[in-house]
């Protein structure tokens, strides 16, 4: 499939998806969103690619929400399917079996802001601004924000967030726990890099298996999720990664694995 609002790149284990609609502020039309779930599924299949790194093009925005002039169409069935489209795919993101960086990049609003909800790390330029402004539109957030962010962040606050449609900060959004770090817009994507080349020369199967085990948290009960996490270690211990990185520790020298 030719992607024509997507960029997609892939060097050393690491594919960097670039939304490439800046003269829309990369807002997601429907056509990008069946992009982002081609480009995603190429990615799961891809033995090649460890870690994902999302981002926006241009200097203004991550992706200023879902694209408003076909939100602006929609009757109630349309808006169910709207909203069941974009919860697949940022479902899709959010339980994506190689971890997800969020390089926020300026605005993320609406979609914007849900997406980056729905990636495992969140980082961010200083110029970046987060936002539900969707009840500004007389709708609510459809892509899963209202579920997110609220398990995110201090219920309280994602309920003003919703409620003015008032958009944070980059600094803000650190305070509160939206994003891990803070970043001059010019070291953003090298950041994400360094984060993602950190974690693609660890053992890519304990990156799945501490990935799955993070991801149950929401829903399962504290024993479920400690039983979870019991079978997912056995399982790390009869990988050959395993093997390598406690013999590596042992020997001194650096763990070569071989992601098996
Ligand atoms: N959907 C469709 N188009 C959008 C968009 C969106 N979510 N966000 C921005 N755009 C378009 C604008 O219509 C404009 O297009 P045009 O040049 O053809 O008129 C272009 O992107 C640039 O946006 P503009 O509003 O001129 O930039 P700005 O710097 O003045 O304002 C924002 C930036 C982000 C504050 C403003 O664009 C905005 O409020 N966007 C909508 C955010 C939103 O409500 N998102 C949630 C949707 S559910």
């Amino acid at each position: 499939m030719d992607y024509k609002n997507i960029l997609l790149n892939v060097t050393d284990h690491i594919a960097l998806v670039t939304f490439n609609r800046p003269d829309k502020l990369n807002a997601l039309n429907h056509e990008t969103l069946v992009e982002l779930k081609s480009v995603f599924e190429k990615i799961k299949s891809d033995e090649n690619i460890f870690v994902v790194i999302v981002t926006g093009s241009g200097e203004k925005a991550f992706v200023a929400g879902a694209d408003i002039s076909e939100i602006n169409k929609l009757n109630m069935l349309d808006g169910k399917k709207f909203a069941e489209f974009g919860q697949e795919i940022f479902s899709l993101i959010e339980k994506f079996e190689k971890p997800v960086i969020a390089a926020v990049n300026g605005f993320a609003l609406g979609g914007g802001c849900e997406l980056a909800l729905s990636c495992h790390i969140r980082i961010a330029s200083e110029n970046a601004k987060f936002g539900q402004p969707e009840v500004n539109l007389g709708i609510i957030p459809g892509y899963g924000g209202t579920q997110r962010l609220t398990r995110l962040i201090n219920a309280g606050r994602a309920a003003e967030m919703i409620l003015t449609a008032d958009m944070i900060d980059a600094n803000e959004a650190l305070r509160i726990g939206l994003v891990n770090k803070v970043y001059p817009q010019s070291e953003l994507q090298s950041k994400a890099v360094e984060i993602a080349i950190k974690i693609a020369s660890k053992g890519q199967q304990a990156i799945k298996l501490a990935l799955k085990a993070i991801k149950v948290v929401d829903e399962v009960s504290l024993q479920e999720g400690l039983n979870m996490e019991t079978s997912l270690f056995a399982l790390c211990c009869g990988t050959e990664d395993f093997k390598e990185g406690t013999q590596a520790f042992l020997d001194k020298r650096k763990s070569n694995f071989s992601n098996k």
